[in-house]
C-alpha cells in the first residue's frame, strides 16, 4: 500500500495519494486512518461486487471498490462528506471503472427493500464514549467514531439489519475494538444468524483493532 499526506491552507484541509486515488480530507469529515487502511487491505472488491459502502467519509473505501470494478453504492450521515465523497468522485472518476452512487442517510434507510450485496462495509463509529467525553463544536467528529457508551450504539443495529441486504453468498467487513464488550459483539452476530471471523488485527499502546469478515450462517 502507497499512501502520502501533503496538508495545505493551515491544516483546514489536505490531501494524499493512495492507490492511485487522489483523497482530498475535511475538517468537519473523518481522515482515513489505521481503521480504514486496515479495511481497504482486507476487502478485496472485484467486477463481481455489489457493493454498499455505510459512512464513507472522504469516500476513499468506496472509491477503491469502484476503481477494482465493482459498482457501488456509499452513504453518510454527514452532509460535509457527501460533499467531500462527490468532490472526490470528480478527481478521481477518469480511473473508476464501476458505478458510483452517492447517499445521505443512517444505516440501511437509504435502500429500497429489494437492493441488495454482496459485498458490504462499514468502519463505524467504534469508539466507547460517555457524553462527557464528546468533543462538541459541530458534532460530526463525535458522530465519525462515538460508538457510545461501550462503542457498538451504531454496530448493533448495523448487524442485526444486515442480513436483509446481504446476499446469501455475500460477505461484509466492520471494525471492532478491543475496548468494547467482545461477548456482547459475538452474541449480535449469533442471534442474527452470522457467522463472524477475524481476518486482521492491529494493536496499539491501549487497543487492539480488529478487521471483522462476516458471512451468513
Ligand atoms: C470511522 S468513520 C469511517 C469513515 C471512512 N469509511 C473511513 O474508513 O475512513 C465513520 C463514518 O460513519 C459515519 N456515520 C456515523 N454514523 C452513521 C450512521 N448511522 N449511518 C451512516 N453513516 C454514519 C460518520 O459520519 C463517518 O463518516
Amino acid at each position: 500500500m502507497l499512501y502520502f499526506i501533503t496538508n495545505s491552507v493551515e491544516q483546514k484541509s489536505s490531501s494524499f495519494k493512495c492507490y492511485n486515488l487522489e483523497i482530498q480530507t475535511h475538517p468537519e469529515v473523518y481522515n482515513p486512518s489505521e481503521d480504514t487502511f486496515l479495511l481497504l487491505e482486507e476487502i478485496d472488491p472485484s467486477t463481481e461486487d455489489s457493493v454498499f459502502e455505510i459512512g464513507s467519509g472522504t469516500g476513499i473505501i468506496a472509491l477503491y471498490c469502484a476503481q477494482k470494478g465493482a459498482n457501488v453504492i456509499c452513504s453518510d450521515i454527514n452532509p460535509f462528506a457527501i460533499d467531500l465523497i462527490k468532490k472526490n468522485w470528480e478527481q478521481n472518476k477518469n480511473q473508476l471503472t464501476g458505478l458510483l452512487e452517492i447517499r445521505k442517510g443512517s444505516l440501511f434507510d437509504v435502500l429500497t427493500k429489494d437492493e441488495t450485496f454482496n459485498l458490504i462495509i462499514f468502519n463505524p463509529p467504534y469508539l466507547p464514549t460517555s457524553k462527557e467525553e464528546y468533543v462538541g463544536g459541530s458534532g460530526w467528529f463525535d458522530k465519525s467514531v462515538s460508538g457510545g457508551k461501550n462503542g457498538l450504539k451504531i454496530t448493533k443495529p448495523f448487524i442485526q439489519q444486515l442480513s436483509k441486504y446481504l446476499r446469501d453468498d455475500g460477505r461484509a467487513f466492520t471494525v471492532f475494538s478491543s475496548k468494547s464488550p467482545r461477548i456482547e459483539f459475538n452474541q449480535i452476530h449469533k442471534k442474527n444468524n452470522l457467522k463472524s471471523t477475524i481476518v486482521s488485527s492491529q494493536s496499539f499502546t491501549d487497543e487492539t483493532l480488529e478487521v471483522h469478515k462476516i458471512i451468513k450462517k
